[in-house]
């Protein structure tokens, strides 16, 4: 039923472009949609003449799909959040390798798979919240590893521990730490909630503006969405709530992607390169990571995102992405083991 309904989209297209000599299309899978992603898209067609036919899922959805699609899916590039997820997909042998001057140059190393695979595009950083009429961030708390010191015990609010943006951050815990003080520091966490894993980062913050705890964990998006927003209560919560960068002194904090790759069984394997390539444009660097508040890969490019800019600058983990997902399956027992639910 919805490889039929693709297929009308295509052929509707087809139509609407009927008359322009080998009209070029590509099929995008996305989990992601935002309020910018119209004009990455059509700019993208204007520069091309490729058309995009979106699709559009749930992060995992969109993941199941192609899965049960198989060799005659008709994506031609995979877009979605988060490595551990993008992972997954790899792993499940999703992706082939694409071999790009254009985004070896512009995409830092550690936001590649090393074989080329998948790409990040944008990045987001899990940063500490705290509340800023208790907290002195860099004198209380300066490190992720902080966050299981006894002296916060009952302060702490943080979300699942089968959360994707959690499996990564402990991904990275086990990569720097190893297994045993990884699980040691889950377990000083779960000892120090506040209350039961519940909701996602936006909550956390809520919880630490509504006085329910003093520190948490979220991405850095969420922050500045709040922000960003015109609701007086987002204010209220962002005007009491601030963002630390972890591990400064260090290893730097942890940070992860939105990003994707060209699917193996892409029917258009040019425009799937092509695309790949404009996504890492000054241009679209723009459009992509402004849509959701995070930061541009590429290093050159500079975001006007005012609310983002006032979290500052700080220094970033460079620890490969694909560690975030190599370390997912153990990060998951870990989590199990030291009964973050
Ligand atoms: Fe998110």
């Amino acid at each position: 039923m919805l490889t039929r309904l693709l297929a009308a989209t295509t052929l509707a297209a087809g139509i609407l472009i009927a008359g322009v000599a080998g009209a070029a299309e590509l099929n995008l899978y996305t989990g992601r949609h935002y309020q910018t992603d119209e004009l990455l898209y059509s700019n993208f067609t204007k520069k091309t003449g490729i058309k995009i036919n979106r699709i559009e899922g749930k992060e995992d959805d969109i993941i199941e799909r192609v899965k049960r699609e198989g060799a005659s899916s008709p994506a031609d590039v995979l877009i979605t959040v988060d490595a551990g997820r993008i992972w997954r997909a790899d792993d499940a042998g999703l992706f082939a390798p694409v071999k790009s001057k254009v985004l070896e140059e512009r995409i830092p190393a550690e936001f590649r798979q090393p074989e080329g695979r998948w790409f990040g595009f944008s990045t987001r950083a899990r940063v500490i919240y705290y509340d800023k009429a208790k907290v002195k961030p860099g004198v209380d708390i300066k490190s992720y590893e902080d966050l299981a010191d006894p002296k916060w015990k009952g302060k702490v609010c943080i979300r699942s521990g089968t959360n994707m943006y959690n499996l990564s951050l402990m991904s990275t815990l086990i990569h720097h730490l190893g297994e045993a003080k990884a699980e040691a520091w889950a377990k000083g966490v779960v000892a120090n909630m506040a209350r039961p894993p519940q909701g996602g980062d936006t909550d956390q913050a809520k919880a630490i503006a509504a006085g329910e705890c003093e520190i948490g964990v979220g991405n850095t998006y969420y922050l500045v969405r709040l922000m960003r927003s015109e609701k007086p209560a987002d204010q209220e919560v962002a005007k009491k709530v601030g963002a630390m960068f972890p591990n400064q002194d260090g290893r730097g904090a942890h940070v992860n992607v939105a990003g994707g790759g060209m699917v193996k069984t892409a029917p258009n394997k040019e425009a799937a390169v092509k695309f790949l390539e404009y996504l890492a444009s000054d241009e679209a660097q723009q459009y992509f990571a402004d849509g959701n508040n995070e930061y541009a890969v590429v290093q050159s490019v500079k975001l006007e995102n005012p609310a983002l800019h006032q979290l500052g600058g700080f220094k970033a983990d460079k620890v490969n992405i694909e560690v975030l997902g190599k370390n997912q399956p153990l990060a998951q027992k870990i989590f199990e083991r030291a009964g973050w639910k």
